[in-house]
């Protein structure tokens, strides 16, 4: 039995193909420049855009059983050629927004895409579970240049609380989801294990840089004004509207424990995990 691995070679993705290999099984991985996948040994690499049903062909599905979907934009694609050819079982990475638990995720950029990638999936089968995480802790990379040239983020809200998610513990649910028939129809909401505010989020990555980080509260105001260039409107107006909630209402934890019977690594771990992003 192949399992393909789609967004393989992302930050879910590789830390999939790893833990898949570990548990002894045969993985392929799908990735639109195999030249530059630097997959580990073992992983047979196949070429394919999951947009593209031109690129989809026995090659990339010849043997394979399971799928991990990853939601790119016209996985659609992807999806109609795997149940043409005979695939079983799929789990798909979604997203929190999807479940529209809060006014905010109603038409947002993430709740709008995700809940389509979840609709091209289960419209076209049966044989699915959805993962939807919460915020990914590899968000916070985008602090990286600040803290590698010294300079200090500048942030609004930070006394609002999330609880982000390990890109790992997104993987080995994912590795559980394929590897046993637990959870077929599951929709499994998960974040990380605790809400932690911005400015200790902050101070998460200096205890594991063992420096000061300097750290400076600005206006969402100023916030939106520094970053409109970088950041399109809609992802924008969703961060916005999510860090605003979650100063009063913090981010609730859906712990990974059920689905891969360890705790979620928690936010010191991943900075930890991440040092070098963070080191000049
Ligand atoms: N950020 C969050 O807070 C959050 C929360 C919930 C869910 N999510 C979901 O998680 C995703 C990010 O996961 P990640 O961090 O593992 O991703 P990532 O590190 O950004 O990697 C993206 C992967 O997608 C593949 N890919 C993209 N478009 C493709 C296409 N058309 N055909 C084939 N492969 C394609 C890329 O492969 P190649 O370039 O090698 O082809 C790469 O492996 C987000 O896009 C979102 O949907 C994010």
């Amino acid at each position: 039995m192949t399992i393909l691995v789609t967004g393989a070679t992302g930050a879910v993705g590789r830390h999939l193909v790893a833990t898949l290999l570990e548990r002894g099984a045969d993985v392929r991985a799908l990735t639109r420049k195999p030249e530059d996948a630097a997959l580990p040994d073992g992983v047979e690499v196949v070429a394919g855009d999951l947009a593209d049903a031109s690129t989809l062909g026995p090659e990339v599905f010849g043997g394979v059983d399971r799928v991990f979907v990853f939601p790119a934009h016209g996985v659609e694609a992807f999806v109609d050629a795997a149940v043409a050819a005979g695939v079983h079982r799929f789990t798909v990475l979604s997203s929190l927004a999807a479940a529209r638990e809060f006014p905010r995720d109603n038409g947002s950029a993430s709740q709008l895409h995700h809940s389509a990638v979840e609709a091209a999936v289960t419209e076209r089968t049966d044989a699915w579970t959805i993962l939807r995480p919460g915020t990914f802790a590899n968000n916070l990379l985008s602090w990286s240049w600040q803290i590698r040239s010294g300079a200090p983020i500048r942030a609004p809200y930070l006394a609002s609380a999330q609880a982000p998610i390990h890109e790992y513990d997104v993987a080995e649910a994912a590795a559980e989801t394929l590897l046993t028939d637990d959870h077929l129809g599951e929709v499994i909401a998960m974040t990380g294990p605790e809400a932690i505010t911005r400015g200790g989020q902050v101070a998460a990555i200096a205890g594991a840089l063992d420096r000061d980080v300097p750290l400076i509260e600005i206006t969402p105001e100023e916030f939106r004004a520094e970053t409109e260039q970088f950041i399109p409107e809609p992802v924008m107006k969703m961060l916005l509207d999510y860090w605003s909630d979650t100063l009063t209402t913090p981010d609730q934890p859906r712990p990974v424990t059920p689905v891969t019977g360890r705790p979620g690594r928690s936010l010191a771990q991943w900075a930890t995990d991440h040092q070098a992003d963070f080191m000049g």
